[in-house]
């Protein structure tokens, strides 16, 4: 297995959404509608091109995995705040716990903060995400 991330791009959309659609088709917390989650992210203004991005097994040169960040804005009386929110994060289970959702999530975080993005949201697995410096967001209240 020889994995590198790249860039999602739209010749790639199409299969992007089967691996999605093949990587929860078993998951517990799902509705089954990510893959058409992120065609309809893809068709707002809230995406971020560089921050859509793909695994891929270079030994068939085939997409394995893939993940999406897009833009959010936290409000509360006072301030709004540009974030992130990063929904979903895919990998074929046939890849699955041999370490490429890390590869995407790690490299994804390293572009939003080349991007300037200051924080990342996600609703997600509470012993998966720490270990990529997430904290509950009760921290902050
Ligand atoms: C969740 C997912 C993206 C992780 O990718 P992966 O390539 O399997 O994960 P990695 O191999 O990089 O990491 C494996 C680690 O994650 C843990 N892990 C994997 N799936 C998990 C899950 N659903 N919940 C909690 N922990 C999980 C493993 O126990 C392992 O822990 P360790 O590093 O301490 O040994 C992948 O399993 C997947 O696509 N699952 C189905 C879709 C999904 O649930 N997506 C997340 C919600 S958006």
């Amino acid at each position: 297995m020889n994995i590198i991330i790249k860039q999602e791009q739209v010749k790639d959309y199409k299969i992007t959404e089967k691996v999605v659609k093949c990587a929860f088709a078993n998951a517990e917390h799902s509705d089954k509608n990510e893959h058409n989650l992120v065609c309809r992210i893809r068709n707002s203004n809230v995406f971020i091109p560089k921050l859509s991005l793909v695994a891929m097994d270079n030994d068939d040169n085939r997409i394995v995995g893939h993940i999406l960040l897009s833009k959010i804005r936290i409000k509360n009386d006072v301030q709004v705040v540009e974030s992130l929110a990063l929904a979903p994060v895919s990998v074929l289970p046939e890849y699955q716990n041999q370490g490429v959702g890390k590869l995407l999530i790690s490299e994804a975080l390293k572009k939003a903060k080349e991007l300037r993005f200051h924080s990342v949201v996600v609703l997600g697995h509470p012993e998966y995400y720490p270990k990529f410096g997430f904290k509950k967001a009760s921290t902050w209240v």
